[in-house]
């Protein structure tokens, strides 16, 4: 093999994800599209450190909640970090798992998403617009924040939590 060969073999092998990358980061109509979806979905309100405590963190938007929701049998939950940070955030994830995530509740892990996350909803979402979700996801600043749990039924969860109380003389549903 040539130089010449060797270049025109390493091109074709990279043309494809030259293309993917460029296709990502150039289109902003799609990136839009997933902006207004997220937006709508109020992922925000989940995902968003101080939302849930009236002071939303801007600067650290959809950078992993600091309010759990407690699922009696099931355990106390924090929205996670849905950022391109690679430690702490999707940064690592491939499109296919966050969609995944997002309309079926499977992590890449294979644990199931405690059903708060309304995956359930996002079932519904069309090909294009989960597409467009994860394009606006990869388009936002990293936040570095890694949320606290998933703590099981009883673990003691040292965090915020939002919890359905039953009063004492309501019966159980
Ligand atoms: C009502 C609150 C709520 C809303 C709204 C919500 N989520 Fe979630 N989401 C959660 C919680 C809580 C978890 C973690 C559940 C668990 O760990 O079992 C989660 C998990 C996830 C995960 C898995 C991340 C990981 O690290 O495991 C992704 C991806 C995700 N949500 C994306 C979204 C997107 C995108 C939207 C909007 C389209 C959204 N969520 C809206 C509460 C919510």
């Amino acid at each position: 093999m040539n130089v010449k060969t060797i270049a025109a073999a390493l091109a074709a092998l990279c043309a494809p994800l030259v293309a993917s990358v460029v296709a990502r980061a150039a289109d902003p109509a799609t990136i839009a599209r997933g902006k207004y979806l997220v937006t709508l979905a109020s992922c925000n309100d989940c995902h968003t450190p101080g939302y849930f405590l009236g002071k939303p963190d801007t600067d650290r938007y959809l950078g992993g909640s600091d309010v759990g929701f407690e699922l009696p049998g099931l355990g106390v939950f924090l929205g996670p970090n849905l950022t391109p940070d690679r430690q702490t955030g999707l940064g690592n994830w491939t499109d296919a798992q966050i969609i995944a995530a997002i309309q079926t509740g499977a992590r890449p892990d294979g644990r199931m998403l405690a059903p708060i996350m309304p995956y359930r909803a996002f079932t519904n979402l069309t090909p294009q617009d989960a597409q467009a979700i994860v394009a606006f996801l990869r388009s936002i600043p990293p936040v570095q924040h890694k949320v606290e749990g998933p703590f099981g039924p009883n673990e003691k969860a040292n965090v915020y939590t939002m919890k359905v109380v039953r009063p004492p003389n309501v019966p159980e549903k």
